[in-house]
């Protein structure tokens, strides 16, 4: 289970103004380049606010939003009944996925593995491998080593993604990308055009 201080650090980021600096009110645009390998099951996992989620469910999928927090649950039902769009939301950690009864095709992560110590980055692929069946796919967007500084999320390197999938898990491709952020906002000073990531995709064997 995640500890108490992961949640408190997130539900900060959520009461400050005017919102939390990866909330820039659409999905990436990394995953809408990859949007038609999402399968039609999705799980987006740490869905946040539910930009993604409600934007995959309004191009016909299944989607499912899990976040550790009532916060942004509770926005995401808003956004999505606004929307009117039909999508699921449930508060939930994400190390407790291998739980839910429903099958997916795919799951979308942005932003959630980087914030992961050691163990908790462990813990979660074991929990991604629980939910997903052989052929179901995992599409991750993260901070890379390329992002200069060390404020904000822990920088990913190519081949910790590797490690972190190397027993269970086809890595299809890992490609640069940017994780784009609010402009202008406190916690939001990363590079211009948004901080340097790493979108991959890995499929489950
Ligand atoms: C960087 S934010 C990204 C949110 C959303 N995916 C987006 O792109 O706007 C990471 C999200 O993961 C959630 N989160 C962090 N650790 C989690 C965990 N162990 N289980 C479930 N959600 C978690 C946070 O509450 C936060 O909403």
């Amino acid at each position: 289970m995640t500890d108490s201080t992961a949640e408190a650090r997130f539900s900060d980021y959520y009461a400050a103004t005017p919102r939390p600096p990866w909330d820039i009110g659409r999905p990436q645009a990394a995953f809408v380049a990859s949007a038609e390998r999402i399968g039609p099951r999705v799980l987006d996992i740490g869905c946040g606010t539910g930009d993604l989620a409600i934007w995959l469910a309004g191009q016909g999928r299944a989607v499912t939003g899990v976040d550790f927090l009532s916060e942004p649950i509770e926005r995401a039902r808003a956004k999505a009944a606004a929307a009117a769009v039909e999508a699921t939301f449930l508060q939930m950690d994400a190390l407790a996925v291998g739980e839910i009864p429903e099958r997916f095709d795919a799951v979308a992560d942005c932003g959630l593995f980087h914030t992961f110590d050691d163990a908790g980055r462990a813990a979660y692929v074991a929990a991604l491998a629980k939910l997903l069946e052989p052929g179901a796919r995992a599409f991750l967007l993260c901070f890379s080593t390329a992002e200069p500084g060390d404020h904000g999320p822990r920088r990913v390197s190519e081949a910790e993604i590797r490690a972190a999938f190397n027993v269970g898990w086809e890595i299809e491709s890992i490609e640069p990308a940017r994780f784009e952020v609010v402009p202008g906002i406190p916690g939001a000073e990363f590079s211009p055009g948004g901080a340097q990531a790493w979108f991959t995709q890995v499929r489950r064997v």
